[in-house]
């Protein structure tokens, strides 16, 4: 559950950036990861605009962000044919009864309450063969504010990984953020869930 100032803070963010600012960054984001789409697709931390989802082929389209209501509400988020929104966080997707070829997650899993252990989470949403492709800031104490408001560490990374029973695909640190031009450490990566067996 997002706190009320950890709510504003998140308004702000995307009350104080464009639509064409937002498009930009996603496709910097998709060119990364070399993703253009997969049958379905989940992203998760979309924003009010659904992320990536309007500039990738899939026939299922599904994002999830526990803000939609309040991005309606502030007059952000304008209701879409192409994807499906789902109001409700990661943390809140643990039973979650339909699985998808690819989940993103980008700029969100050190936003709110999420850190390492939603891959988890991810890894049980995904089919065998899926794939996550993730982006994410690694802050450090002095970069915590009021939506962020914890450190995730490289190192605990690839445990998490591990443990989820996700495979590296490819994933690349970088001492900047190369999708926001942001001064944070920043992973990008794809990881694969094996097929059983
Ligand atoms: C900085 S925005 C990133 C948006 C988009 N993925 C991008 O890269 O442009 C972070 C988003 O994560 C959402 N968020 C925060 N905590 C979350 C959680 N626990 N589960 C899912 N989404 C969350 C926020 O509402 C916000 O829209």
């Amino acid at each position: 559950m997002l706190s009320e100032q950890q709510i504003q803070y998140e308004l702000d963010y995307w009350l104080e950036s464009t639509r064409e600012q937002n498009d930009a960054r996603q496709k910097r984001l998709l060119d990364l990861w070399g993703f253009r789409g997969a049958p379905s697709v989940l992203e998760i931390g979309t924003g009010p605009y659904g992320g990536c989802l309007p500039q990738i082929e899939s026939g299922d389209k599904v994002a999830a962000d526990p803000l939609f209501l309040q991005f309606e509400a502030a007059g952000l988020y304008v209701r879409s044919l192409d994807w499906v929104a789902l109001p409700i966080c990661i943390e809140a997707m643990e039973k979650w009864p339909e699985q998808c070829d690819a989940v993103l997650c980008a700029n969100t899993l050190d936003h709110g309450d999420s850190d390492w252990s939603a891959v988890d989470i991810v890894a049980r949403l995904l089919k065998p063969g899926g794939r996550f492709y993730l982006h994410v800031n690694l802050r450090t104490p002095e970069q915590l504010n009021e939506g962020h408001n914890h450190v995730l560490q490289y190192s605990d990374l690839e445990e998490a990984i591990q443990k989820a029973g996700l495979c590296r695909i490819r994933s690349e640190k970088y001492d900047y953020d190369p999708v926001e031009y942001a001064d944070y450490e920043t992973v990008i990566g794809i990881f694969e869930k094996p097929y059983a067996g």
